[in-house]
C-alpha cells in the first residue's frame, strides 16, 4: 500500500482525503497546524520530510485560505503558508526523489475570459491570496523534481466553513438571502477532488519516470454557475424554500476582488492521469448524502 504525508489534517481539503483514503488503497499520515505549525517552522520544514522518508510522497493541503484576510491583515501569514511554505516542501521532495503534489486556485486568473481557464492561460490574479498561490505555484516550478501543481475551485463539502454549509446555515435562518451573480466558476466537491488527488497521488508514486504537465485543474464537471445559481442549486436540493436574490459583487462589497470568471478546464488532468471527473451537480447529491451521515 502506498503511503503519503499530508500537509493539513482538519482543512477540508484534509479531511476529503481522510475519508477516501481507504477506498483509495492509500495510508495517509496528517500534519496539521497543531502537529507542525509550518508558519512557525519554515526553515524546520525539511528535517521534517526527511524523518518521513518511508512515505512515498507528500500532499499538500496546507494553506492560508481566508481571501479577504490576506488582502491586508494576514498578507505576511498568507506569503508563509502560500509561498514559502511550499517552497520548502518542495524543496525537501526534490531532494529525496519524492514525488510532491500541491493545490492552487482558480484565483490564480483575472477573470477576463468568458470560457473555461486552461493551464495554458496565463495567470493574472486579481487580489493578494491568489498573487500567494501563485508565486508558490512559480517557485515549486522553479525547483523542479517529481512536483505536480493540482488547481481547484469553490470547493464545498457539509463540514467547516465554505460556501454550501454558509449558504445551508442562512437558508435555515428563513430570513431573505442575496448571492453574487456576475461570478462564474466550477464547483469542486471536496470528496472528488481528494479521489482525484489520490488517485493521481499513487500514478506519480508508482511512476517515477511519468509524464506530466507542470500544472493541472481538477474542478466539478458540468456547466460553470454563479454563485446565484449555485445558491439555488444548494436550496432546491436541500428542499428550503428560501427567498433568494441576486446582487452584484460591487453592491457586495467583499474586501477582496475575486474573478469574474473562473471556470476549470480539465482536460489535461483527464488525459493525463486517465481519469473521469464528476459533475458538480453529483456532487452537491453526494454532499448532502454524507452530510445527513454526519448529523
Ligand atoms: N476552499 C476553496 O474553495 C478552494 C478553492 C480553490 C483552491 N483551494 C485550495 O485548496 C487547498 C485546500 O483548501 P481547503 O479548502 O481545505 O482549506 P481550509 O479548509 O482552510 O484548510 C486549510 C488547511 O491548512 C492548514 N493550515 C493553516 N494554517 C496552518 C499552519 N500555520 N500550519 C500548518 N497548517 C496550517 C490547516 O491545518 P489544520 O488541519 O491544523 O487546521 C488546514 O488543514 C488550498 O491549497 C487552497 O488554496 C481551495
Amino acid at each position: 500500500m502506498t503511503t503519503f504525508l499530508v500537509f493539513g489534517h482538519h482543512g477540508q481539503l484534509a479531511q476529503a482525503l481522510a475519508r477516501q483514503a481507504s477506498s483509495a488503497g492509500v495510508t495517509l499520515k496528517f500534519m496539521g497546524s497543531a502537529e507542525f505549525n509550518l508558519e512557525n517552522n519554515l526553515a524546520q520544514i525539511p528535517d521534517l520530510i526527511s524523518k518521513f522518508s518511508n512515505c512515498d510522497g507528500i500532499i499538500n493541503a496546507a494553506a492560508y485560505t481566508n481571501v479577504d484576510k490576506a488582502e491586508h491583515e494576514d498578507c505576511l501569514r498568507a506569503y508563509a503558508l502560500n509561498v514559502q511554505a511550499p517552497s520548502q516542501m518542495a524543496k525537501a521532495c526534490r531532494a529525496q526523489n519524492l514525488p510532491f503534489l500541491h493545490v492552487s486556485t482558480d484565483c490564480v486568473f483575472s477573470g477576463d475570459k468568458t470560457m473555461p481557464y486552461t493551464c495554458q492561460d496565463q495567470p493574472n490574479p486579481v487580489n493578494f491570496y491568489g498573487y500567494t498561490k501563485l508565486l508558490g505555484e512559480r517557485a515549486i516550478a522553479k525547483i523542479g523534481g517529481r512536483s505536480c501543481v493540482f488547481r481547484t475551485s469553490w470547493v464545498f463539502s457539509p463540514q467547516g466553513k465554505n460556501f454550501f454549509t454558509v449558504m445551508l446555515n442562512l437558508g435555515r435562518t428563513g430570513n431573505p438571502i442575496k448571492a453574487v451573480n456576475d461570478q462564474i466558476g466550477s464547483p469542486t466537491y471536496a470528496d472528488d477532488l481528494a479521489c482525484a488527488l489520490l488517485h493521481a497521488a499513487q500514478k506519480m508514486a508508482k511512476n517515477p519516470q511519468m509524464k506530466h504537465p507542470q500544472i493541472v485543474h481538477i474542478a466539478g464537471k458540468g456547466a460553470p454557475v454563479s454563485r446565484y445559481d449555485f445558491a439555488r442549486a444548494i436550496f432546491m436540493a436541500a428542499g428550503l424554500p428560501v427567498n433568494i436574490s441576486p446582487i452584484s459583487s460591487e453592491a457586495f462589497g467583499a474586501t477582496a476582488q475575486r474573478p469574474a470568471y473562473c471556470a476549470l478546464d480539465t482536460a489535461d488532468f483527464e488525459a493525463t492521469f486517465s481519469y473521469q471527473l464528476e459533475e458538480w451537480r453529483s456532487g452537491l447529491k453526494r454532499a448532502f448524502s454524507q452530510s445527513k451521515d454526519i448529523s
